[in-house]
């Protein structure tokens, strides 16, 4: 059924989401609740808070995703849900609610790994209004994506998650192996702490974005991470490894991240700059403005913060475009996505697609909304699992710690 409409349905941290997508590939809604200002005060996701939130919108959520497609509970083929990973009340809130539906509906239901979601994003066109040029461009260089070619680089960079996957279709069927990962922060998170820990709010990667352009990258310097990688005999310890799957699995080598040390180099600069005070102005000034604009931003930051925010943002993603390069040269990969929250950055999607096209690689990224969480991601790793037939029994429960492979 070539043209199948899947209903697909997110919770999985603080966005409650649901849409509507054809054939796996064409966006016909996309409704994301944000629980943003639930959180905001706190300065990061509280998994209660979170799951009553989702209590609250997804019904709601669900009909608009449908009224905006012109579609019923009735006329949709399936319905996908993610499993995990993520916080285990949220996810089971979408879930409990996927399960009536699909069973009060006779439809069937389709679990999905949230990172797979993110992978499949990229292969997503949203309706062209809701686009702007630059991911105009991007859909026309993507539209020939049925002749994507493979091995997939895949690097999946969010609040959660810094993984590199290499990805192999056979017809419908994906297959992931994955060769890197981060041993401590993701991306986003570092992000996100380092925005706290200078007074930005929450989440810290769109502030950052929009403020590094107003500051020089080269004024701090922060050594890259040294990430020690287990040879294929034994641990680098010198003791003998412990019975591990990936290590096992792993004659091939691996590229993994850490970002918890850009983090503490960070907070020991403003101590050692003497920045807190003005850290603590700053974010009592923002948290008194309703949306801070990016005037306000930076009418409340001297040139040393911006310096700093700009000089991070460089650093995170020079790290992370110089492995994932490394790794697709490593293992000769046709092309590369990448994808999650982190993907919006301007900074890292200018540097993927310079470095990329120097090595001939292909770089393909999600139009901005899809970078983050959303549903559509959901709807669209479904389908390949709905034209398997791969559907869910419905005693299938939520995965806080679910693995792709
Ligand atoms: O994919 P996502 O919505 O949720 C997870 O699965 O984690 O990613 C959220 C993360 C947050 O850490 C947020 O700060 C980061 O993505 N993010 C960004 C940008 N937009 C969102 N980081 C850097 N630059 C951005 N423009
Ligand atoms: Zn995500």
């Amino acid at each position: 059924m070539s043209g199948a409409i899947i209903l697909g349905i997110e919770s999985s941290c603080d966005e409650t989401a649901a849409a509507v997508v054809r054939s796996g590939e064409q966006v016909i809604s996309n409704v994301v609740a944000s629980q943003f200002a639930t959180h905001q005060p706190y300065g990061g996701v509280v998994p209660e808070l979170a799951s009553r939130e989702h209590l609250r919108a997804i019904v709601h959520v669900v009909r608009q995703a449908l009224a905006e497609a012109h579609h019923t509970y009735d006329s949709v083929d399936a319905i996908a849900v993610t499993q995990g990973p993520g916080l285990a009340g949220a996810l089971l809130v979408g879930i409990s609610y996927a399960k009536a539906l699909a069973f009060a509906l006779d439809k069937p239901l389709i679990a999905v790994n949230h990172i797979e979601g993110h992978i499949h994003a990229v292969l997503l066109d949203l309706s062209q209004n809701d686009l702007s040029p630059n991911d105009l461009a991007r859909n026309d260089r993507q539209k020939g994506h049925r002749e994507l070619q493979f091995p997939v680089l895949a690097l999946v960079v969010s609040g959660g998650h810094t993984h590199l996957y290499l990805a192999a279709r056979q017809d419908s069927f994906w297959t992931y192996e994955n060769i890197g990962h981060t041993r401590d922060d993701a991306a986003g998170e570092a992000f996100d702490k380092v925005a706290k820990l200078l007074g930005l709010g929450y989440p810290g990667g769109p502030v950052i974005d929009r403020l590094a352009p107003h500051g020089d990258p080269k004024a701090i310097k922060f050594p890259p991470a040294q990430i020690k990688h287990r040879d294929r005999r034994g641990r680098n310890d010198g003791k003998a490894a412990a019975p591990d799957r990936h290590y096992s699995e792993a004659d091939h080598p691996r590229f993994d991240f850490s970002y918890s040390g850009i983090k503490t180099a960070i907070l020991r600069y403003v101590e050692t700059h003497d920045m807190r005070a003005a850290v603590d102005a700053r974010r009592k000034a923002l948290l008194n403005i309703a949306k801070p604009k990016l005037e306000d931003y930076l009418a409340h930051c001297d040139q040393l913060t911006l310096d700093l925010v700009a000089s991070f943002q460089r650093a995170i993603v020079d790290d992370l475009v110089g492995k994932t390069l490394t790794a697709a040269r490593a293992y000769d990969v046709a092309t590369l996505f990448v994808t999650g929250g982190v993907a919006a950055n301007s900074e890292l999607r200018r540097t993927f697609e310079r470095e990329g096209g120097k090595q001939g690689l292909p770089v393909y990224f999600p139009s901005r909304p899809l970078s983050t969480d959303n549903a559509a991601m959901i709807a669209a790793a479904a389908y390949p699992k709905f034209l398997l037939k791969d559907f869910a029994a419905m005693d299938f429960s939520a995965e806080a710690g679910l693995q792709l492979r």
